[in-house]
């Protein structure tokens, strides 16, 4: 007997539901963002984001259980982001769930944000080979992740200030590219010389798997700013190559460097940062020197989806791992260490 599973994401600014049977077949995944509404104040506004999420949130789940064909009575489990977010977005998706699940008398099951961005790797990979190491590189998280098993995580390393998405995104804005800034930057990178500006690295500490953007940021800002105060024109192409390349290679060497250290074989990249062009063609070159086996999500899978939150429901939901009707929101839920 297959298990049909609705994933429901609200977690930011997309509203997602997604019914995907036996944790790897998507029926439906259903993405509405929210991108032209924030976009004119340069972000997210969370009191907008859930405001949103609760005009839409039916017509998503009624849409993606349409498109996949199934109807409430087929659904043997709900499984929903309960955190890391914003905790009025997240509120939205779980007071969904939680009426889906009392009135249908199935399991709820409460998914961390993180564990869905890893997860969007197995949705066509199921047997990824363990232990493994992930790059998590989102909005909001630069995360090094030792993955020993479903539910067994070891953080290795996290930004210290910035997240890479975030540092993107400030970027962009800087040049006047819009929201979200880091498709724009990438866009803006391919007809740009990489090597035209050297922007600095920060490597942190001998050995340090920590990272760290907001030198570079600012590095990138001030070089716009400075030729802006002397009348010069700045290449917007080659300064946004230049901010790609250095971010890029941070990224590369200190996740090549994990890997080395606990001589894993398996590495995966996850969350919206992870569609960059330039650092999915980077690790392919680099996991190809080093013999690794390179995983990676389409980009679609990469930003926020629920397709990704149902595969990890469907782990917990074989594991039995339930939560109950109380399950809350919890904005900074740590990854691997989740107590409903
Ligand atoms: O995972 P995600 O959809 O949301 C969070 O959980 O944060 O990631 C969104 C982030 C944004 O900062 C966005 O600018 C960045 O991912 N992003 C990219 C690209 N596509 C999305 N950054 C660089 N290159 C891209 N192609
Ligand atoms: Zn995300």
């Amino acid at each position: 007997m297959s298990v049909v599973i609705l994933g429901i994401e609200t977690s930011c600014d997309e509203t997602s539901a997604s019914v995907v049977i036996d944790g790897t077949q998507i029926k439906s995944n259903l993405i509405s963002s929210q991108i032209d509404i924030h976009r004119k104040f340069g972000g997210v506004v969370p009191e907008v984001a859930s405001r949103k999420h609760l005009e839409i949130i039916n017509r998503v789940i009624r849409e993606a259980l349409d498109e996949a064909g199934v109807t409430f009575a087929d659904l043997d489990a709900v499984g929903v982001t309960y955190g890391p977010g914003l905790v009025g977005a997240l509120l939205v998706g779980v007071a969904a769930a939680k009426a889906i699940a009392f009135g249908l008398d199935i399991p709820l099951v409460g998914v961390n944000h993180l564990e869905g961005h890893i997860y969007a790797n197995l949705l066509a990979e199921p047997d990824p080979g363990l232990p493994l190491i992930c790059l998590v590189v989102s909005g909001g998280h630069t995360d090094l992740v030792l993955m020993h098993g479903p539910g067994a995580y070891e953080l290795l390393g996290a930004t210290r200030d910035d997240a890479a998405g975030e540092a993107f995104d400030k970027v962009a804005r800087v040049l006047g590219l819009g929201y979200p800034g880091g498709p724009l930057i990438d866009k803006l990178a391919e007809c740009g010389d990489q090597q035209a500006i050297t922007l600095p690295r920060s490597y942190l500490e001998e050995g340090s798997l920590d990272f760290s953007f907001s030198g570079l940021k600012t590095a990138a800002i001030n070089y716009l700013h400075r030729a802006e105060q002397k009348g010069e024109e700045v290449n917007r192409a080659d300064l946004a190559a230049g901010f790609r390349r250095a971010v890029v290679d941070v990224l590369v060497d200190k996740t090549l460097l994990a890997t080395q250290n606990h001589g894993t074989q398996t590495l995966l990249l996850a969350g919206g940062v992870a569609a960059n062009k330039l650092l999915r063609e980077e690790f392919t070159k680099r996991a190809k020197q080093e013999g690794l086996r390179l995983i990676y999500p389409p980009p679609v899978l990469c930003t926020d989806n629920a397709a990704m939150i149902a595969c990890v429901a469907y782990c917990k939901y074989r594991r039995g791992d339930f939560a109950p009707l109380t399950l809350n929101a919890v904005p900074n839920l740590p990854l691997g260490k989740e107590k409903y």
